[in-house]
């Protein structure tokens, strides 16, 4: 699959879904290079990768750091960096922080969370040749003050959704991340724009998806939102293989004849 550009990701809605998986190091973005359209380094790597309850404690460095490992291993796909909390609260913080990851990372884009109040920030970005993408709904970001409840059951969610998803995309974003929305309300968001939704928890008519791969791959097992669906059993494949390794050290099984100088 050849590398997608802003422009193309832009031409694809209306043309074929997008597919969207998170990564965190060198690793598993090699394994993901050209299999998916773009690999979001996504802030989620504070819980999955860092075992912390939330996103708001990742850095800028960290971000940095990983999505640097990640650009290492996804040389052919499009590489987009999350924001972390605190790092855009306000146009020069915004443009400081999508600087230094255009500086000092390959990535082929950031993503900033919030609609129509963070839209003059994702405007200097983009006035300035930063790719952004958005990011409506629920907000992991904003959970102390919003919580987790999904979107879209209020009456009056639809508007204000809609609108974020308006003031986004007339920011110049190229693309739209979607979660936790009502999959009604997601497709009528969907239908708003001109630029491709990215859902996740929104439904089946998003113009794509993303999960996060240690949701997808099965590795996270403390919960299981209803709209992951694993694609592998990973944690239970790791300890049986971790398990069978334990046996045959104990047994003298490992290391055999051919795997000794
Ligand atoms: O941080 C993340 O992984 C994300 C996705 C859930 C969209 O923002």
């Amino acid at each position: 699959m050849a590398k997608l550009s802003v422009k193309s990701i832009i031409k694809a809605k209306n043309e074929r879904k997008l597919s969207v998986i998170t990564a965190y190091d060198y690793l598993f973005a090699k394994l993901f290079n050209g299999e998916v359209d773009m690999i979001l380094v996504g802030d989620s790597l504070n819980n999955s990768f860092g075992g912390r309850p939330d996103t708001l404690s990742a850095t800028l460095d960290v971000m940095i750091y990983h999505t640097n490992a990640v650009c290492r291993g996804a040389t052919d796909t499009f590489v987009i960096c999350d924001l972390p909390f605190g790092s855009y609260l306000d146009e020069s913080g915004a443009l400081a922080s999508a600087l230094r990851v255009y500086q000092e990372t390959p990535a082929d884009a950031v993503k900033i969370e919030g609609g129509v109040v963070k839209a003059p920030l994702i405007k200097r970005l983009t006035e300035n040749g930063i790719a952004v993408m958005g990011h409506i709904g629920l907000m992991p970001q904003f959970f102390r003050s919003e919580g987790f409840a999904v979107k879209g059951r209020a009456e009056s969610d639809l508007e204000r959704l809609i609108a974020d998803a308006k003031a986004v995309e007339a920011a110049g974003a190229f693309a739209i991340v979607i979660e936790g929305v009502t999959a009604d309300v997601a497709k009528k968001i969907t239908e708003a724009v001109s630029v491709p939704t990215i859902g996740i928890g929104a439904g089946k008519d998003t113009d794509g998806q993303v999960l996060v791969w240690s949701d997808m791959l099965g590795f996270f097992e403390d919960f299981k939102p209803k709209f992951v669906r694993h694609y592998m059993q990973g944690a239970q494949a790791v300890r049986k293989a971790v398990k069978q390794y334990k046996e045959d050290v104990e047994s003298g099984a490992f290391p055999a004849e051919n795997e000794q100088y």
